[in-house]
């Protein structure tokens, strides 16, 4: 039978809400799963259960009947996911969702990689419940850098307050990213397409574009000029791997991301052909589009 109940833990997060909101419009039971502290609401439609995420029985409990489970929950939380997939396999859920929606890690490399191991390894250990359990199945879903997301902090240096932008190197550079609609979309049509997505590491983007397209679009959107501060990759790089070294992650990992996904000859844009958007019937927005909409969250 297809997947009908979908349990979300996160569900009140970044990729969390919005997907629970476009599960709800494609008529899957949603049950958010909510740690024990908690604050967090939900849509009335969707059940809620609080679980304590450290317990295997207590989340065995959580995911009985349920279908799939999807895990949205916050980066500093990844690492924890070995006992959701044990708990996954013990209460019968039929497929899998980690917490990812980043970069595809094995095209990771350095500080970057380093930094997200932790996803890597789930990722193995997901596989090897999934080979000594037929029933147990996986999706990961990479869909590059967030572009809403990443406008809010900081990753694509646009203030429209301030009316400055930052740019580094050329702006020239190719990247691939989504927005958080499209990343909810993506999980909805994995669902719908149980078989074909079986044990895959799926990767979507919503458009390719440029430092500089998306500063051009702003500024004509807007009717403002930004004021440039144009940074050097290869020392964005440098930096990033200081800050590793010395221990201080977070702010290395936003240094060597802008500088992995934005540096002159990066090449690190998904290539059409390493995409499954149109597999999973994927229509995203244009670029256009996405800063007409974000602009009027911004002024709404
Ligand atoms: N590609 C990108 O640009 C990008 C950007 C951001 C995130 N991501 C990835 O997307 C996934 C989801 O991230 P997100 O930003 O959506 O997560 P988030 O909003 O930071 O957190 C999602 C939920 O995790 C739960 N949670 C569990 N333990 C927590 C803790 N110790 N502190 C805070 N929240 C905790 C909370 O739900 P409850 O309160 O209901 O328990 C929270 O609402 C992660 O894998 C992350 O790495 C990718």
């Amino acid at each position: 039978m297809a997947i009908q109940t979908v349990a979300v833990i996160g569900a009140s997060g970044n990729v969390g809400a919005p997907t629970v909101q476009a599960l709800l419009a494609a008529g899957f039971k949603v049950t958010a799963i909510s740690r024990t502290t908690s604050t967090a609401t939900f849509p009335p439609s969707v059940t809620v259960i609080k679980a304590d995420l450290s317990s295997i029985e207590s989340l065995t409990s959580a995911f009985k009947d349920q279908d799939a489970v999807i895990v949205t929950t916050a980066t500093s939380e990844v690492d924890k996911q070995t006992i959701l997939v044990d708990a996954a396999v013990a209460a019968g859920v039929k497929r899998f969702i980690p917490s990812e929606f980043g970069h595809a890690f094995p095209k990771l490399s350095g500080g970057l990689a380093a930094i997200l191991s932790a996803k890597a390894k789930v990722a193995e250990y997901i596989e090897e419940k999934a080979r000594a359990h037929q029933e147990f199945t996986w999706t990961t879903i990479a869909t590059s850098p967030f572009f809403d997301w990443g406008l809010d902090h900081g990753l694509w240096g646009i203030n429209l307050k301030e009316k400055t932008a930052r740019v580094i190197d050329s702006g020239d550079e190719l990247v691939s990213t989504s927005t958080l609609g499209f990343v909810a979309q993506t999980i909805v049509s994995v669902l719908q397409r149980e078989e074909e997505t079986k044990n895959k590491l799926i990767e979507v983007v919503e458009f390719n574009v440029s430092q500089n397209e998306v500063l051009r679009t702003f500024e004509e959107e807007t009717g403002s000029k930004l004021e440039v501060q144009v940074l050097s990759g290869k020392e964005l790089g440098r930096a990033g791997e200081e800050k590793l070294a010395k221990g201080d992650v977070w702010a290395a990992f936003f240094d060597l991301l802008l500088a992995w996904s934005f540096a002159d000859g990066g090449n690190h844009a998904v290539k059409e052909d390493e995409l499954a958007n149109t597999q999973l019937g994927l229509k995203g927005q244009s670029v256009r589009e996405a800063i007409r909409k974000y602009i009027k969250t911004c002024s709404g």
